[in-house]
């Protein structure tokens, strides 16, 4: 099973609509874990199955200008080792992929083209599918997709939170981008 849907949402939480908020969360954890409760009890009873959860590596850093995205996906990504662990007595693997900034349509349905995230070069999808993929069947707990996101990641791991929060500022503040 492959549980990828989501989507973000750019602009200072108090500017956004909440009913978009919600939608966020919606989609990226309720939506979520309801489809892959109902998909791991079936490949529990079966006896073995392969689960990828798409979290990412802004689940490592809280999100200015993106925070409840950001929120849903430290959410994912600490609830993809959880289930990993309730799970390993069986053939049930949990795998969990986490891309930095990908080229697909995420920045543009987030209405953060004018950002400098948005903006700057990204990885390409083909890569980090492949990346998690290759994971999931060698049954990994979770795989950084591209040398630079890893080193991003374990930076993250040491820096204190106000910083992190301050370094997302700079590239998810709306303007933030080349005009
Ligand atoms: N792009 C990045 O930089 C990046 C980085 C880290 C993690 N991620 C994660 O990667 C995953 C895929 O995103 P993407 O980058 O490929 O963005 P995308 O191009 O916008 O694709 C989002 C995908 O999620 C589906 N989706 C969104 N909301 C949905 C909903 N309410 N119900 C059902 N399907 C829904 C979309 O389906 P439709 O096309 O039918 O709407 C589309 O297939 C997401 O979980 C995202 O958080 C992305």
């Amino acid at each position: 099973m492959l549980a990828n849907a989501g989507h973000g949402l750019g602009h200072g939480f108090l500017d956004q609509n909440f009913d978009d908020v919600r939608h966020v969360i919606d989609t990226n954890i309720t939506g979520t874990i309801c489809l892959l409760q109902k998909v791991g009890r079936d490949m529990r009873a079966r006896g073995r199955g392969r689960i990828l959860i798409t979290g990412s590596i802004a689940g490592f850093m809280p999100g200015s200008f993106l925070a409840v995205y950001n929120g849903t996906k430290a959410f994912m990504d600490s609830f993809s080792f959880a289930l990993r662990n309730e799970l390993k007595d069986t053939n049930v693997s949990v795998t969990c992929l986490m891309p930095g900034a990908t080229d697909t349509e995420f920045f543009e349905r987030a209405d953060m083209m004018d950002t400098k995230v948005g903006q700057d070069k990204k990885d390409d999808p083909a890569d980090v599918a492949k990346a998690g993929f290759d994971a999931m069947m060698r049954g990994d707990g979770d795989v950084v997709a591209g040398w630079k996101n890893n080193l991003q990641t374990a930076i993250a791991s040491v820096t204190p939170a106000g910083m992190l929060a301050e370094q997302h500022r700079k590239m998810a503040e709306p303007g933030s981008g080349k005009k």
